[in-house]
């Protein structure tokens, strides 16, 4: 017996990373499981741009047509540049603010009646950078957090309608979004204030641990469990 035999879910940003991971542990433990991704292909995963609302429309209408229900919406799609606030151009700050904030609104607001239906779940994947400052990072720093919050928000809202709304705030992931974050880090960054983000713990979190606690979160085993910011930091803010 799997956690979610029987159940169906839809993650965005399945085509990589923790997205990837999310998609096959979900999938493992039982449940029906759509990707959505701007790198869709075949029928696994859905091509779809999250900051798009006919898009992201579409494929929660997949996956409903598909599979007949919603039970859980991960929001896993998401980009990373360091940059110095002065040198960051409009459509950088709008492309983070698109992708990482609006994205979240768009898939939640186009699954809520679904998961109204089913007593379900929104998992967002937001950042230690969405609780606590990082140099070089005011947009992401911006979108994420504005995403812990809207996660609260809405958690609030959904709560009379059975609904749990969570996050995820990991710190660094080995995925191909940290290599190239770290390829457009300013050259004469200073030293001192990255330390802030290091992690007590060594190494980097993995992409299938940022998945268990996903699973976790959404399922019946945190039934009590709603707009929660869950750590997976290696001890930063301890
Ligand atoms: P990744 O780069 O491996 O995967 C991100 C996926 O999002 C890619 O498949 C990409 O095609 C997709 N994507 C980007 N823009 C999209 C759009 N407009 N519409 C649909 N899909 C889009 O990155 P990773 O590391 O797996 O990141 C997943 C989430 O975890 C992101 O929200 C990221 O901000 C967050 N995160 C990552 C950390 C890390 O150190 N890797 C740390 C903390 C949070």
């Amino acid at each position: 017996m799997g956690r979610f035999d029987g159940k169906v879910a839809l993650v965005t940003g399945a085509a990589s990373g923790i997205g990837a991971a999310t998609l096959a542990l979900l999938r493992q433990e039982g449940a029906s499981v759509v990707g959505a991704d701007l790198a869709g292909a075949g029928d696994d995963i859905v091509r779809t741009d999250v900051t798009d609302a006919d898009s992201v429309a579409q494929a929660v209408a997949a996956t409903v047509e598909r599979h007949g229900r919603l039970d859980v919406a991960v929001n896993c799609a998401g980009i990373f540049r360091f940059g110095r606030v002065e040198d960051l151009t409009l459509d950088e700050w709008h492309r983070h603010l698109a992708v990482n904030l609006t994205g979240p609104f768009l898939v939640s607001q186009a699954a809520i009646p679904h998961l109204v239906e089913t007593k379900g779940s929104i998992v967002s994947v937001a950042s230690i950078a969405g609780v606590k400052g990082q140099a070089y990072t005011s947009a992401y720093c911006a979108s994420k957090g504005g995403l812990v919050l809207f996660t609260k928000s809405i958690a609030l809202e959904l709560a009379p309608r059975g609904v749990r709304v969570n996050c995820v705030c990991p710190g660094g992931v080995d995925t191909p979004l940290i290599v190239g974050a770290f390829a457009s880090m300013p050259a004469d960054a200073d030293a001192r204030l990255m330390t802030r983000m290091d992690s007590v713990l060594p190494g980097l979190v993995a992409p299938g641990e940022v998945a268990e606690a996903i699973a976790y979160l959404a399922s019946d085993a945190a039934r009590m469990v709603t707009g929660t910011t869950l750590l997976l930091d290696g001890g930063t803010q301890s």
